[in-house]
This record gives C-alpha cells, sequence and structure tokens, in this order.
C-alpha cells in the first residue's frame, strides 16, 4: 500500500519538508511504500475554470500537475502538511487543491483513500485547526476517509517543528491512524 505526503510550503528544507521526510521515514518502517510532493519544487498552477476537465479527461494547464496527479491517484492514502498563511493553507496547496477538480469530474478519482492533515505555525495558537480543516474539506468534497490524531483533528505544530515535542506528538498519532486505517482494508 502506497501512502502520499505532500508538503504545501514554498520553502525548501523547511518545517513541512523536514516533517514530510520524518513522517516518509515512519511509513517505510511499518512497510508501506511512500511517494512524496513537496511544492517548493514543482510548478502548479491555479484552476482558470476554463471547463475542459467537465469534457475531456484532461487540464490545458502545462505545468508538473500531470505528474502529482500520477501520485495521488496511485495513492491509497495521503498525508498532506501545511504552513499557516493567514491562518489557513498556503497559496501553493489551495492551487494543487483546486486542480484536482480533475479527479471528481471524471470520476471521483480520489474517493475512498484515507487522509490525515498537518498544519505547521509560527505561533502555537495561529490557525491550525482551521489550516486542517481547510484540508479535511478538500478530502471530503472528494470522498476520501478522514482521520485525526486519535483524539483531534491531525497534527498540529509550531515552528521550529524539531523543538515541539507535544506537536511532534500529534503528528506522529496522525500517520500512525492513517497506517492503522489502511491496515484495516488489506
Ligand atoms: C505569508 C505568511 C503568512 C503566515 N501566517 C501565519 C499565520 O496566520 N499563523 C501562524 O501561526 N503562522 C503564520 N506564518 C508562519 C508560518 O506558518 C511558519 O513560518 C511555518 O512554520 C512555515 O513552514 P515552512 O518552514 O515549512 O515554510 C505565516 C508565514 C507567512 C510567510
Amino acid at each position: 500500500m502506497k501512502i502520499t505526503c505532500i508538503s504545501g510550503s514554498p520553502v525548501a528544507g523547511g518545517n513541512n519538508e523536514k516533517i514530510v521526510d520524518i513522517i516518509s521515514g515512519i511509513l517505510k518502517e511499518k512497510g508501506f511504500e511512500t511517494g512524496k510532493i513537496l511544492l517548493s519544487n514543482k510548478n502548479v498552477q491555479p484552476c482558470t475554470d476554463c471547463g475542459t476537465c467537465k469534457k475531456e479527461k484532461d487540464c490545458p494547464i502545462e505545468d508538473d500537475m500531470a505528474e502529482v496527479n500520477r501520485l495521488l491517484e496511485t495513492s491509497d492514502g495521503l498525508i498532506v502538511s501545511s504552513p499557516v498563511f493567514f491562518g489557513s493553507v498556503s497559496a501553493q496547496l489551495k492551487a494543487l487543491f483546486d486542480r484536482t477538480i480533475l479527479q471528481r469530474r471524471n470520476g471521483f478519482l480520489l474517493k475512498g483513500k484515507v487522509g490525515g492533515a498537518v498544519a505547521i505555525g509560527g505561533s502555537r495558537n495561529g490557525g491550525q485547526e482551521f489550516t486542517i480543516q481547510a484540508i479535511h474539506s478538500w478530502m471530503h468534497i472528494h470522498g476520501m476517509i478522514v482521520v485525526g490524531d486519535r483524539s483531534h483533528f491531525g497534527g498540529i505544530a509550531v515552528r521550529p517543528v524539531e523543538s515541539d515535542d507535544v506537536g511532534s506528538k500529534t503528528i506522529s498519532d496522525t500517520v500512525n491512524m492513517v497506517c492503522e486505517t489502511l491496515e484495516r482494508f488489506k
């Protein structure tokens, strides 16, 4: 089974990418195949609502989304990590979310995948819960199976994430929830 981690940060080597690396390591140890999408090195343009994907199973925007789609569609689980930008997800991650209207319009290709969310902010109470809710909304609108961290909503951390022990625990609990839920389907 494959779980793909997405970092919604534009910063290479930042907090979200560090977490995605740690999560990928945990997943490999548990025997999962892993995929990684780092939006710091991807060109993903916003949806222009041109309507092409309603008629043809294609998007006319020429960027890295075709490669991203292949990973999304072939994964059993998705763990999405975003920096908190003005109380919500980054624009880079929102662009990816909106572009997946293609999968929704063409047979709900992301339906049934198991999803977990992580939000990392500069402040302890900087909008992580709302950011997670925005990620969960994307997952629900695709018909995904959404899990939290066993007790609350997902991974909630503050920068620098390597010093946030409480936050790191909510992240590893979220990873475990995604894995345990997927294992039920084996
Ligand atoms: C445009 C912008 C808006 C931000 N807004 C918030 C915010 O609303 N709440 C918060 O806690 N942190 C905010 N931050 C801080 C980032 O969430 C924080 O630096 C995050 O850990 C960055 O993750 P990264 O290192 O992976 O890029 C903001 C940062 C930027 C650049």
